[in-house]
C-alpha cells in the first residue's frame, strides 16, 4: 500500500523509464470547445499534471489549447491519447497518430493506447505503435481494455511490452488477477470510470466509509486505487468536482477499510465489456 506521502504530483516509473502522474483528469463525454478547454484549464490550475484524451472523444484540439493556455511547460504535463478501434492496421495506426498529434498542436504525446483490443488487426496495430516509439511521437506505448488473454497474447508476438493498460477499475469492478498480472509484467494499470461514472457515489456502504475520513464517496474511490498504485483518471467538467477529486491526498483510507472496499465487487461495468473479445 501507498504511504501517506502521496502527492498530486506523485510519479510512476514505466517500465521503459518514463515517469507518469498517478493522478489525472479523464475527459471522455467532454464536450468539445469551451467545456473541454476550462475543465482542463482548471485541473492545470489545480495541480493535475496528467490528461487523458483519445482521437474518439473529439477534444485532442481543446486539450491542445488549454494546455497552451496554462503555459506550463510542455515537459510538466503528461499527455495521453488513445487509437480509435476503425483506425487498426499499420499504416492507419501511423497516419491516426500523425492526426491526433496535429489535432493537439503537440510534436509527441507522453502515452499512445490502443483504446480497444480489435480482433485480428491488433498485433498488426501494435507493430505500428512500437514505430510510433521509435520515431519519438510518443515516449510510451500502452494499450486499454485489454484482459489478461489479450496481454498474454501481445507479450507472445513483441519485445516491447505496453508500458500501461488502462482498464474500467473500481470496488465495484475490482479485477484484482489482472492487476496481479500486470504487476507481474510491469504493466502500469490504469483506472478509468474510477467513478463508476456517477452510479455508486449514493451507495450506502461507501457512504458510510466515507463519512468515517470527513470524505466524499468520490475521493473514498479515487483514494482507494490510489493506494493499489493504481494510476486513476477521473473526469469532471465542474471546476468544484475538479477540486474535490484532487483533494485526496491528506488522508490514508485503513488497510481494514481497504478490504472493506475490496469486497464492494460486483464485477459492475458502466463502459464497454472487453471480456467478451476473442
Ligand atoms: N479507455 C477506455 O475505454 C475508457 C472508457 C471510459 C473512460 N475512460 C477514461 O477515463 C476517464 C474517467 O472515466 P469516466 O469519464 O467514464 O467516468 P468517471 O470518472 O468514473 O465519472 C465521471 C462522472 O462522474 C461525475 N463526477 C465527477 N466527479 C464527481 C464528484 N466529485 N461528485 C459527483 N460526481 C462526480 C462526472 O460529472 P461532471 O463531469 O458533470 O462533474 C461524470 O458524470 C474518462 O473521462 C476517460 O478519460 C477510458
Amino acid at each position: 500500500m501507498r504511504p501517506k506521502e502521496i502527492k498530486i504530483d506523485t510519479k510512476v516509473k514505466l517500465s521503459n523509464g518514463v515517469e507518469m502522474p498517478i493522478f489525472g483528469l479523464g475527459t471522455f463525454q467532454m464536450r468539445s470547445g469551451k467545456e473541454t478547454q476550462q475543465a482542463v484549464l482548471a485541473a492545470l490550475e489545480a495541480g493535475y499534471r496528467l490528461i487523458d484524451t483519445a482521437q474518439m472523444y473529439g477534444n485532442e484540439e481543446d486539450v491542445g489549447i488549454a494546455l497552451k493556455e496554462s503555459g506550463i511547460p510542455r515537459e510538466e504535463v503528461f499527455i495521453t491519447t488513445k487509437l480509435w478501434n476503425s483506425e487498426h492496421g499499420y499504416q492507419k495506426a501511423l497516419n491516426a497518430c500523425e492526426e491526433s498529434l496535429e489535432k493537439l498542436g503537440l510534436p509527441y504525446v507522453d502515452l499512445y493506447l490502443i483504446h480497444w483490443p480489435v480482433q485480428g488487426l491488433r498485433n498488426e496495430t501494435w507493430k505500428a505503435m512500437e514505430t510510433l516509439l521509435e520515431k519519438g511521437k510518443c515516449r510510451a506505448i500502452g494499450v486499454s481494455n485489454y484482459m489478461i488473454r489479450h496481454l498474454e497474447e501481445l507479450l507472445a508476438i513483441s519485445d516491447t511490452v505496453p508500458a500501461v493498460n488502462q482498464v474500467e477499475f473500481s470496488p465495484y469492478l475490482y479485477l484484482k488477477d489482472l492487476l496481479e498480472f500486470c504487476r507481474s509484467h510491469k504493466i502500469q494499470l490504469e483506472a478509468y470510470s474510477p467513478l463508476t461514472k456517477g452510479h455508486k457515489l449514493s451507495d450506502p456502504k461507501l457512504e458510510a466509509i466515507a463519512k468515517g475520513y470527513s470524505k466524499t464517496p468520490a475521493q473514498i474511490l479515487i483514494r482507494w486505487a490510489l493506494q493499489k498504485d493504481v494510476v486513476v483518471i477521473p473526469k469532471s467538467s465542474h471546476p468544484e468536482r475538479i477540486l474535490e477529486n484532487a483533494d485526496v491526498f491528506d488522508f490514508t483510507i485503513s488497510p481494514d477499510d481497504m478490504k472493506l472496499l475490496d469486497a464492494f465487487n460486483q464485477n459492475l461495468r458502466t463502459s464497454w465489456d472487453p471480456t467478451t473479445i476473442p
